[in-house]
């Protein structure tokens, strides 16, 4: 495509270019990069250099552009000026081309804009929720739909994506459960990897590929009592072995960028955190992306008490190392003066100018700002068959069996009468959740429609209910329907009549994500009561839940023979349901998080401590209260991580570990043998566990450090093997040093955090 560049950026150009002809012909892709870059800073103003490290959020009518308040025309003049190093939130080639031509062509240096949108489960056509594609513990999958993201986005001329989301967190009732991978940072480092890879492809600079986002640096899904935006108080074991290796793994795996998190940790917020950023990720290792703020992150330091004035918070934020500000204005408004003052080195600016010039360089945008404006690759590529194709895998392979206690699953092709109750069950809107900035509206095929396809039973649909009181949906906030039975009645008749009942029941799409943190983890509104009456009619019920959080199901869990796990699955929901109900695939998901018996017992999850007191050792004596438990409830969750069953059933046997004694840097080899032991083909996720029973910092009851799908048919065996090395068997101390200690350890190798199988090994010192 041919587009006019401004004079300014040819003469930039072709000075680094000559610069570089000459003097670094023999230089690595990197090498030359570093060299534009040193040579284009030179070339800079202070005010310019400070314009690349200031975001703003799409703003007005860019093809116009008209500003419509006096905020808009700043913003403007701002961009105009060459004071705008990258915007978010503008999409679609034709507007993207827009603000890009005003940075290339009317600014001095014509400098080209990175352009950022939360792409976190898909562009326009919608993956699963995160937690979902964490479900399928299938890093391929999950690689394969973030590559499908970025194609879309990277068609509609964004180059930067504000995901993945690698928070771990252990409590549901934060509301950006939904867009992690739950609460385990072994599954969760692989997963992030993944999604890095996936993004960021090979070649950056590949029109379909777009630089990642490792967010939200740190610590944030562990917001206090699970509310949006609280304070963090996480100790340094918790803080180096749980929360930082997923963001450590994207880092390793060459991420771009990371984002800072809204939250203090001990008492400094992560955007004014030096030790987080500059110690840790910048130092210790060696992250050479940028880092950019949370949207305003800098300014809020000033609401929490931390920095005196947007001044000082502009200060603290450049000094600790975040290098490029969303929204805050702090860093275009302050910045220049900090640096007269000498509150602010120029070095300090000139390092953070580096970092996001290189990523641009590395995105091809210096050798064409335009790389991403095609149309008719829009055309083509967004909302494409392909798209859809990958979703639509991904969200079958997301869906989690819970229960199948007489075998409604899969159901029979023919010959049935089916009544399908649930306003969601027709919701086309809410399967999309509720980070969809580039899709459309109530575009998901629903579960109704997807199970209209199989043509073989007679489908009786009822709503019952809604979840929500459609007036505020638009508003994107959920109100809850408390009072609304008028459907009951219809969906009982109909259960009476049915074979089989499937309800459609859980959490709208809205009741998840950011700012939708919530204390009650029930079904919401009259769903429960819905459930409880048409059971009075008919036992035979396959509960599909859908939720972007674990819930508290236990009447259902008790009741209900049939329960599936469908999450929000994006786009293609209703057909991936519907394949999985008729045994079309054959569900193979595992949770990627514990689900609660209820909420009192949150923060509950797998890899917790043993404490002092952990069984009730003196169980024969009455009443003996002494040991670590609830007095009204057990202590085991509702369902475990790692649990998920399929249409045929799997066994465990024979774990072996190669040797008894293992040197401290040699790999322990653990296999067994897995069989198919039901009547239908399967894939099995295998799980292997560790404990160190004793070690210089107290280690969890379990340690995920391996899994493995395994396809099976019925009656099949094959031996897996692990390998654990040193990666797997340590830990970091309370110095955030890696360690590896001699000592016993016990392994488990199953199908949930909860595996029986197993053996024990000791690794020793000379
Ligand atoms: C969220 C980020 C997001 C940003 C830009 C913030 O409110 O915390 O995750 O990327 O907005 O939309």
């Amino acid at each position: 495509m041919k587009t006019k560049v401004s004079i300014a950026l040819v003469i930039t150009l072709t000075l680094i270019t000559q610069a570089v002809k000459g003097q670094t012909s023999s230089y690595s892709k990197d090498q030359k990069i570093n060299f534009k870059v040193d040579s284009l800073l030179k070339l800079m103003t202070v005010k310019e250099k400070i314009g690349q490290m200031n975001q703003y959020n799409g703003f007005w009518n860019v093809t116009g552009p008209s500003p419509k308040n006096g905020n808009a025309k700043k913003k403007y003049n701002h961009l105009k000026n060459g004071l705008v190093g990258s915007m978010l939130n503008v999409k679609g080639v034709k507007n993207v081309k827009a603000v890009q031509k005003i940075a290339v062509e009317e600014t001095r240096l014509g400098i080209p804009l990175i352009i950022g949108f939360d792409v976190i489960h898909g562009y326009q056509t919608l993956a699963p929720i995160p937690l979902a594609e964490a479900a399928s513990w299938d890093l391929d999958a999950i690689k394969n739909s973030a590559s499908t993201a970025a194609a879309e986005a990277a068609a509609a001329g964004i180059n930067w994506t504000f995901a993945p989301m690698v928070d771990i967190s252990r409590d549901p009732r934060w509301g950006r459960v939904m867009e992690g991978a739950g609460e385990d940072p072994f599954l969760g480092s692989k997963i992030a990897e993944a999604r890095v890879g996936g993004f960021q492809g090979d070649d950056l600079s590949a029109p379909n590929t777009i630089a990642a986002c490792a967010k939200h640096f740190a610590a944030y899904g562990f917001s206090e009592a699970g509310k949006e935006y609280n304070t963090v108080d996480v100790g340094t074991s918790t803080l180096h072995n749980i929360v930082l290796p997923p963001f450590k793994a994207a880092s390793d795996s060459g991420v771009k960028t990371m984002m800072n998190a809204f939250n203090e940790l001990n008492g400094v917020p992560a955007t004014g955190n030096t030790y987080l950023l500059r110690d840790i990720l910048k130092g210790k290792w060696g992250f050479k992306g940028f880092v950019v703020s949370d949207w305003a992150s800098i300014k809020e330091m000033v609401t929490w008490g931390y920095a005196k004035s947007n001044k000082d918070a502009a200060r603290l934020a450049a000094i600790a190392g975040s290098d490029l500000d969303m929204e805050s204005y702090a860093y275009v408004s302050e910045l220049e003066l900090l640096i007269k003052e000498g509150a602010v080195k120029e070095r300090t600016i000139d390092e953070a100018v580096r970092r996001i010039l290189t990523v641009k360089y590395e995105l091809g945008l210096f050798d064409d700002p335009y790389r991403y404006c095609d149309s008719k690759r829009e055309k083509k590529v967004i909302n494409s068959k392909a798209s859809h194709a990958a979703v639509l895998d991904m969200a079958k392979k997301s869906i989690v069996l819970l229960k199948n206690e007489t075998q409604l699953l899969p159901l029979k092709k023919e010959g049935q009468t089916i009544a399908l109750i649930g306003g969601l069950a027709a919701d086309n809107n809410s399967p999309l959740g509720s980070w969809r900035l580039a899709s459309k509206d109530s575009t998901a095929v629903s579960v109704l429609e997807g199970m209209k396809r199989y043509k073989g039973n007679t489908l009786v649909f009822e709503k019952g209910a809604d979840v929500n009181t459609t007036e505020t949906e638009f508003t994107r906030e959920v109100k809850v329907n408390t009072t609304d039975k008028s459907g009951f009645p219809a969906a009982i008749a109909a259960a009476k009549k049915a074979d089989v009942v499937v309800m459609v029941l859980g959490e709208h799409g809205f009741q998840s994500g950011e700012g939708r943190s919530r204390t009650e983890l029930s079904l919401p509104g009259v769903q429960q009561e819905l459930l409880e009456a048409v059971f009075k009619v008919n036992k035979n019920i396959v509960l599909v839940l859908n939720n972007g959080r674990p819930l508290t199901i236990n009447w259902a869990s008790e009741n209900i023979p049939t329960i599936v796990e469908a999450w929000q699955l994006g786009s293609q929901t209703g057909n991936a349901v519907a394949e999985v109900l008729y045994g079309d695939y054959n569900p193979s998901g595992k949770l990627p998080i514990t689900f609660p018996r209820n909420v009192g017992q949150i923060p509950i999850y797998y890899n917790h401590k043993n404490t002092g007191r952990p069984v009730n050792e003196q169980a024969n004596v009455p009443d003996f209260v002494f040991w670590s438990h609830y007095g009204d409830v057990e202590n085991t969750p509702l369902y475990p991580f790692g649990y998920g069953l399929s249409y045929t059933t799997f066994n465990y046997n024979a774990i072996k570990v190669s040797k008894k004694t293992y040197q401290l840097k040699e790999d322990v080899k653990v296999s067994c043998v897995l069989k198919n032991t039901g009547k239908l083909k399967g894939k099995e996720v295998a799980q292997l566990y560790i404990r160190d029973l004793t070690a210089s910092v107290t280690r969890p009851v379990r340690e995920l450090k391996g899994f493995k799908s395994v396809t099976l048919d019925p009656g099949a065996s094959q031996t897996i093997t692990f390998t654990l090395t040193e990666n797997e068997l340590g830990f970091y101390n309370n110095e955030g040093n890696y360690v590896v200690e001699p000592g016993m350890f016990e392994v488990f190798i199953g199908g949930s955090s909860q595996a029986t199988l197993k053996s024990t090994f000791e690794l020793v010192s000379k």
